[in-house]
């Protein structure tokens, strides 16, 4: 089973803290392997998934000598040949940390001029995206800065699926089309509806017609144990078996995803 799957969403709808619990979920529930992604310029998933400040994460946009051996040009270099499918396949290996069972790759900000641009970063990064889709029998997980305009081809599109979390606030709501017409131009089939921090059934109701056809792959209840963790600077839910029902369903959902 393949699974390689973007979370989108308007800032702050909690992009990071599913992708982080859903992450170390399928880690203990699949012997597969599973790599959890960082593609906001922002990064916070190292934090949300419990990497301990020490950690030496190395952005993959930020190893300058490497992405010059690997595509024959210096990163930011216009104008210049460089290779359009550099070596990748040991980038995992090499540049992820790992704990419990989560492999974290910290993609890094692309600075080029926007738009489809080809860069010698962004090369390295859709090659890198390619190889952990089209090579690798993993379960992939995207943690994606926030908004519609950064739905970035080189990152995201060659992902299964999108995942646009939604809270029920009007304006989280307002941005699922827009987001929605990204994925679709960028030619991402599947996308789905994760509704987060329900309070009641109003809430799911409001999610629910106003997703229009986006089939809906669950509903996370808004929990004293994230609010406190985020209070804290501690990883929600320590004891990953203590998350609640809502959130293995949804872990169950992803995986039928997987085998369909
Ligand atoms: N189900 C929930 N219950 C309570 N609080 C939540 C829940 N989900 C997220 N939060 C809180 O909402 C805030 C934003 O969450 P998070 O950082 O995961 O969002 P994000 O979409 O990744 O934000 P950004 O767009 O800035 O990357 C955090 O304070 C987090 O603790
Ligand atoms: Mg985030």
């Amino acid at each position: 089973m393949a699974l390689k799957i973007a979370f989108g969403g308007k800032g702050g709808v909690g992009k990071t803290t599913i992708t982080s619990l859903l992450a170390r979920c399928l880690a203990a529930h699949s012997d597969q392997c599973v790599i959890a992604i960082d593609a906001d310029p922002v990064t916070n998933l190292a934090a949300a998934l419990g990497f301990d400040e020490s950690t030496q994460i190395t952005p993959i946009a930020e190893l300058k000598e490497f992405i010059e051996e690997r595509t024959g040009a210096k990163p930011g270099a216009l104008g210049t040949f460089f290779s359009l499918n550099p070596k990748v396949d040991d980038i995992p290996e090499q540049f992820s940390q790992e704990k419990d069972g989560v492999k974290l790759l910290v993609m890094g900000t692309i600075k080029d001029g926007g738009g489809g641009c080809i860069c010698p970063v962004s090369s390295i990064l859709k090659a890198l995206m390619n190889h952990l889709v089209l090579y690798q029998d993993d379960i992939v997980l995207m943690d994606m800065e926030a908004g519609v305009e950064h739905l970035g081809r080189a990152t995201s599109g060659s992902m299964d699926g999108l995942i646009i979390v939604v809270n029920p606030g009007a304006r989280s709501r307002a941005a699922v089309p827009q987001i929605q017409k990204m994925a679709i131009d960028i030619g991402i089939k599947k996308i789905y509806i994760l509704g987060n921090r329900i309070r009641d059934n109003e809430d799911k109701e409001l999610i629910k017609t106003s997703v229009g056809e986006l089939p809906v792959i669950g509903f996370i209840p808004e929990t004293e144990e994230i609010i406190n963790a985020d209070r804290d600077g501690r990883r929600p839910y320590e004891d990953i078996t203590t998350i609640p029902e809502e959130i293995k369903q949804i872990v169950d959902n992803i995986i039928q995803l997987g085998k369909g």
